[in-house]
């Protein structure tokens, strides 16, 4: 059992901590199938944020797309990890905290992998709020939520797993869901319960 003397995941220390010592297993070290399915689908290049990149594995891919991509992470071992992966892409790597970071250009797509379901569920609504501000009406939150709707299961994160009824619950205010899919292929830190989501921003 590796032993960190950070126990809060809202500190970027507690990110810092696990980076530095190899110890990532939500990184999937490859661009998700999914995401790659969803880009098919579109016809435009997107203005896209990634918050809580880690080690922003999807960068590359959805640059090469033509989209204007900007990825942050407030744990700067995390921000010299995905440097380090592409290190001709640094000033779109950027050490920031999500709560605080204003993008120079508007955002309208939000890539979510396994940074909601980093954070403690008291601080949840802060993120969906924040994911609303940010974007236009009709802008889109795409990507994984750690969804699981079986009452016995563990409630200890991270990562912090949601029933559907509380991800719906945080979401409905401003944003309606466009897809859910199950994903087969799911790293063991996630047990089978991510779901591949399309919200949309409601509004005019
Ligand atoms: C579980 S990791 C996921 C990393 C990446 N999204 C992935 O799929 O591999 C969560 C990441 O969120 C970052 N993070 C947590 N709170 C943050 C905040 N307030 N602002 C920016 N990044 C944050 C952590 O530093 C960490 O890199």
């Amino acid at each position: 059992m590796t032993e960190f003397a950070n126990r809060d995941p809202r500190q970027a220390g507690f990110w810092d901590e696990r980076f530095e010592r190899g110890f990532t297993p939500w990184n999937r070290g490859a661009v998700p199938p999914a995401l790659i399915e969803y880009t098919n689908g579109l016809q435009d290049a997107q203005t896209c944020l990634i918050p809580g990149c880690g080690h922003a594995h999807e960068l590359g891919f959805l640059l090469q797309l033509g989209w204007e991509v900007t990825a942050i992470d407030f744990s700067p071992a995390a921000v010299d990890a995905a440097r380090a992966l592409f290190p001709s892409e640094v000033e779109r790597i950027i050490e920031a905290d999500f709560f605080q970071y204003v993008p120079a250009t508007n955002v309208n797509l939000i890539y979510e992998r396994a940074f909601l379901c980093a954070l403690p569920p008291e601080i949840r609504a802060q993120v969906v709020a924040r994911w609303a501000q940010l974007l236009p009406a009709k802008g889109k939150v795409i990507g994984f939520f750690f969804v699981d709707d079986d009452p016995a299961s563990s409630k200890k994160g991270p990562p912090f797993r949601m029933t559907s009824q509380e991800l719906n619950a945080l979401m409905r205010q401003d944003f309606v869901r466009l897809e859910d899919l199950a994903i087969t292929d799911t790293l063991p830190v996630f047990e089978g319960k991510e779901r591949w989501q399309v919200w949309e921003r409601l509004g005019d």
